[in-house]
């Protein structure tokens, strides 16, 4: 059966995105039609993307991908370990499957770094506010899904999250540059420090609202607030068509809006909404910025009503095929987990967005017929054909990892939403933690080439100004 599928000429596969009600049978790639048939490509697609990890291994480090590429230790940074960890953290959520928990554990507790708050020495050349904030995001994730504790006298889920949170509402990362907000990299000798953006903003955003929710802390909810407001106050939320940007330099006042725009941003701003939104009580502030920021994702990110990482996918800028960065690959998964959940905190947006994160991720998992197993993911799930993902100069991670996400998403109105330490929560918090590593953000040696800066955003620069522009101008016509 899976030689078959490897063999489909492409233009099955085209026929097969364009006609949704073909019977599965002759259906492309991994089926997902009813739940059982979901579970068992979210299965499948769980074992596939574990063979890229190897943290379990004897000698390996525990929590991370192979990599950073800048050691040339692989394709991955850091922080997409910690991505990889919260996918497995929805994926045992929506599925039930505790195959990998432990894996998990032991990864998410490896990369806690010596004062619980993921800020590990061995990372500090790509530690960014968006890479401490991916790893504590999946921490609160877990509080969240009531995913098993660690043992006691380990760091526990929820005081890992408020330890990062505290460390980015420290005095040392706010400063009266732009008005507000926080920077992009965490030592002031990292490449990228003089650039305060929206990731790095949305992680902290994102977190304050989540803790807010789960706590009834209204510090949290306060520093939410204020974020959005900076994002909203320095433009990088048009305050006409609500696309969201990437940043700008502290050295223009941050007036030097670059303008590429990525999936994640927006969707990770929505996520951070709904919670607020629900921690208001349904306020109409919220709702509002819900509803636009959607519209924005929507339009622009999904262009025929599937995942579409538009500034690199190539569709729109000719001459881009085979332009997004390993981190960029990884981006729709996030997104599909993101609204998913989004749909369960603030149910008037189920209707517009459950058809659209169903119909993307039917295109993901269509085009996953790649490779010696027949199964294997690519990342062009509207041109609905595999492609290695060697065009993108990547093992395929990101792309599994995506396509894994997507496809368990699609279990979300089954799966409970995520708790509060008010309705079952069984995670520990720690209101203070994160204090130990107060004034101690300096990497333990001088970093002195820019190239040794990891993380998302440098090549988001690169290709932000070169395409990312390009890309709206032909995208907009
Ligand atoms: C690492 O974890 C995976 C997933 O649970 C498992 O299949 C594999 O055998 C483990 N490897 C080692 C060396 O323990
Ligand atoms: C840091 O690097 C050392 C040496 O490679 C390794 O043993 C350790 O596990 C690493 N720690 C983290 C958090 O990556
Ligand atoms: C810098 O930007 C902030 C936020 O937009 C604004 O409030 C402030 O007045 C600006 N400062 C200068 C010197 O232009
Ligand atoms: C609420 O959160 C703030 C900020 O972390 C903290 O200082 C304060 O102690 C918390 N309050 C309670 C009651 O936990
Ligand atoms: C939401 O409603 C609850 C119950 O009526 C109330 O206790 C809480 O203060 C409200 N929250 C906010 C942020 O207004
Ligand atoms: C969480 O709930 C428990 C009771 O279920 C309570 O003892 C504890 O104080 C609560 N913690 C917070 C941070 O509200």
């Amino acid at each position: 059966m899976v030689t078959s599928r490897a063999m489909a000429p492409r233009w099955l596969a085209t026929l097969v995105l364009a006609s949704c009600w073909l019977p599965t049978a002759l259906a492309a790639g991994y089926p997902v039609s009813t739940t059982a048939e979901i579970k068992d490509s979210a299965r499948k697609l769980a074992y596939d993307l574990m063979l890229y990890y190897h943290g379990n291994e004897t000698g390996m480090i525990p929590g991370i991908l192979p990599g950073p590429p800048t050691e040339h230790l692989g394709d991955y940074y850091w922080w997409e370990g910690g991505a990889m960890m919260g996918t497995y953290v929805d994926y045992w959520h929506l599925t039930g499957d505790a195959s990998y928990n432990d894996v998990i554990t032991e990864g998410m507790l490896h990369q806690t770094g010596p004062n619980e708050d993921y800020m590990p020495p061995n990372h500090t050349a790509s530690l960014g506010n968006d890479d401490q904030g991916f790893w504590g995001m999946t921490a609160m994730l877990a509080a969240e899904n009531k995913f098993p504790n660690p043992p006691e006298g380990k760091a526990q889920w929820l005081a890992l999250a408020q330890a990062v949170f505290n460390t980015q509402a420290s005095p040392e990362r706010h400063d009266e540059t732009c008005g507000g907000g926080i920077r992009w990299q965490v030592p002031p000798t990292n490449m990228g420090y003089d650039y305060k953006n929206t990731i790095a903003n949305a992680c902290f955003f994102n977190l304050g609202a989540r803790l807010a929710r789960y706590t009834k802390n209204e510090t949290y909810a306060m520093w939410a607030t204020k974020t959005f407001d900076w994002l909203w106050t320095v433009n990088y939320i048009d305050h006409a068509d609500w696309r969201v940007y990437d940043g700008g330099h502290v050295g223009h006042n941050c007036t030097d809006v670059n303008k590429a725009q990525f999936s994640y941003n927006v969707a990770l701003l929505i996520h951070g909404a709904a919670y607020m939104w629900d921690y208001t009580n349904g306020s109409a502030v919220w709702e509002t910025r819900i509803n636009k920021l959607i519209e924005s994702i929507l339009r622009d990110f999904f262009p025929d009503g599937i995942a579409f990482e538009v500034p690199c996918e190539g569709k729109y800028v000719p001459g881009a095929e085979g332009g997004c960065t390993a981190d960029m690959l990884s981006f729709k998964g996030y997104v599909h987990r993101w609204l998913s959940v989004v749909t369960k905190i603030a149910p008037f947006t189920k209707a517009k967005l459950r058809p659209v994160l169903d119909k993307s991720a039917r295109a993901a998992a269509a085009q996953c017929t790649g490779g010696a197993t027949g199964r294997r993911c690519g990342f062009y799930w509207a041109s609905g054909a595999f492609v290695d993902p060697a065009v993108d100069k990547t093992s395929g991670a990101g792309e599994a990892m995506s396509v894994l996400a997507a496809v368990s998403s699609m279990l979300i109105d089954e799966a409970n939403a995520p708790t509060t330490n008010a309705t079952g929560g069984i995670s520990k918090g720690d209101p203070n933690a994160g204090s130990k590593s107060r004034g101690a953000v300096e990497p333990m040696a001088p970093i002195t080439t820019g190239d040794r800066a990891g993380a998302a955003i440098v090549t988001i620069l690169i290709l932000g100004s070169a395409v990312g522009t390009l890309g709206w101008m032909s995208f907009g016509d």
